[in-house]
């Protein structure tokens, strides 16, 4: 019974992918911190790709990164921010891998030199910024896609082939979120969490993964409406920091929720913390007219339908990605679009629906008061 069940969610779409390198396109690294590394990689697997260029405020940092991953940097030149990288270098493509506060002001600048960009995640800080960035898109015609790798794991888009089969009906309701009992990310500094950085705290360096993972299953309805609430009750405590002098330059949200009226009268529940005196804070749940769908923490996916007056519960085996690393589709994949001309992996649209329900949630908070979500025209 199960089997046959799910076979009905068989993704039918071969992902093989032909890659042309009569030309290769030239890469600038904007940011070259921790997560650089996995762009580094991905640029790696790509033959059709070279990293020409790789730009740090941190004088000295571009360089040194280079060498502490042993990465060969011949011919690579370095430059002490992206305007002095995008003024000197005939790229094809940025990476854009800076804290989030300076990823609306390092898009923009890529795409209105006609650079195509590669932005790490959140999108950006605000729904303001995020507006800027997709008007300076539309603008370039170039190709902008959001570093969002969980996109192409092979479970996250099971869940989206689940709902779009109308197995679940009609979607009425959305859970989502969790986060950590532990887990401040402080590990390289002080870049995630002071407000001159990182800008959003649990809200983007977590939240944007469990809202993207619903939103992109049901199809990205438009945010309408949102009440938020945030606090920051461990960052600013010294004794739970990794260091006690973090905790006054604690500047974000370490806990965030939000109740949000998506179009389609669907309502979505949810709640992130990267700190809390609890171990979770529950599965992520889609419920629909016909059947439930339950993301468990360890990714386990559920139905819950009735089959023949029987209440059942369905297991979806646990989907492989077949050794393809969805870090390294992420890149290929943008690489792809720039070549063939084709739409962005990740629609900017989708990213900004996203970027609005965070900016949404903390105006909220903010004020005290339920807000309306006003996206202008692009
Ligand atoms: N996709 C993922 O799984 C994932 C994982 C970790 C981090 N991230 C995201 O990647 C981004 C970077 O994270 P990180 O951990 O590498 O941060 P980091 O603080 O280690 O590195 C950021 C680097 O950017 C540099 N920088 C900032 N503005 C710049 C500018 N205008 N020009 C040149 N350099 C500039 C900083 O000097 C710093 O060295 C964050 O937005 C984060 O949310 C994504």
């Amino acid at each position: 019974m199960a089997d046959s069940i799910l076979d009905r969610f068989k993704d039918k779409q071969d992902e093989k992918v032909a890659v042309d390198t009569s030309k290769k396109l030239k890469i600038g690294i904007i940011g070259t911190g921790w997560i650089a590394q996995a762009h580094m990689v991905g640029y790696s697997t790509c033959p059709d790709a070279e990293v020409v260029a790789a730009a740090d405020l941190i004088s000295g940092k571009a360089e040194a990164f280079f060498e502490e991953h042993c990465i060969p940097s011949d011919g690579v030149r370095f430059y002490p921010s992206h305007k002095a990288m995008l003024d000197n270098e005939e790229l094809d493509a940025v990476s854009i891998c800076t804290y989030n506060a300076t990823h609306a002001e390092c898009a923009i600048y890529a795409l209105n030199k006609g650079v195509n960009v590669m932005l790490e995640k959140p999108m950006c800080v605000t729904l303001d910024e995020a507006i800027a960035i997709c008007r300076a898109e539309k603008a370039s015609g170039k190709v902008l896609t959001v570093g969002f790798q969980p996109r192409f794991d092979a479970n996250t888009k099971m869940l989206k082939r689940i709902v779009d089969s109308g197995e679940l009906g009609q979607i009425y309701y959305i859970q989502t979120g969790g986060g950590r009992r532990r887990g401040i990310p402080t590990p390289y500094g002080t870049s995630f969490i002071t407000k001159e950085t990182a800008g959003i705290g649990a809200l983007g360096d977590i939240g944007w993964y469990s809202l993207d993972m619903v939103l992109d299953a049901i199809g990205y309805p438009k945010p309408l409406t949102v009440t938020g609430y945030k606090s920051d009750f461990f960052g600013k405590n010294p004794e739970y920091m990794e260091k006690p002098e973090y905790a006054e330059v604690f500047g974000v949200d370490d806990f965030a929720v939000g109740f949000v009226r998506l179009e389609g009268g669907i309502i979505l529940d949810f709640k992130i913390a990267c700190a809390m005196h609890m171990d979770s804070l529950g599965d992520t749940m889609i419920l629909g007219t016909k059947a439930g769908m339950k993301v468990k923490r360890d990714g386990q996916i559920i139905i819950y339908h009735d089959i023949a007056g029987e209440r059942v519960e369905t297991p979806v085996p646990k989907q492989s990605n077949d050794g393809k690393d969805p870090f390294n589709l992420k890149i290929r994949y943008f690489l792809d679009a720039i070549k063939n001309g084709t739409p962005s992996p990740i629609p900017s649209i989708q990213i900004l629906y996203n970027q609005a329900i965070i900016d949404g949630i903390a105006k909220s908070a903010d004020i005290g008061e339920e807000i309306k979500i006003v996206i202008p025209e692009i």
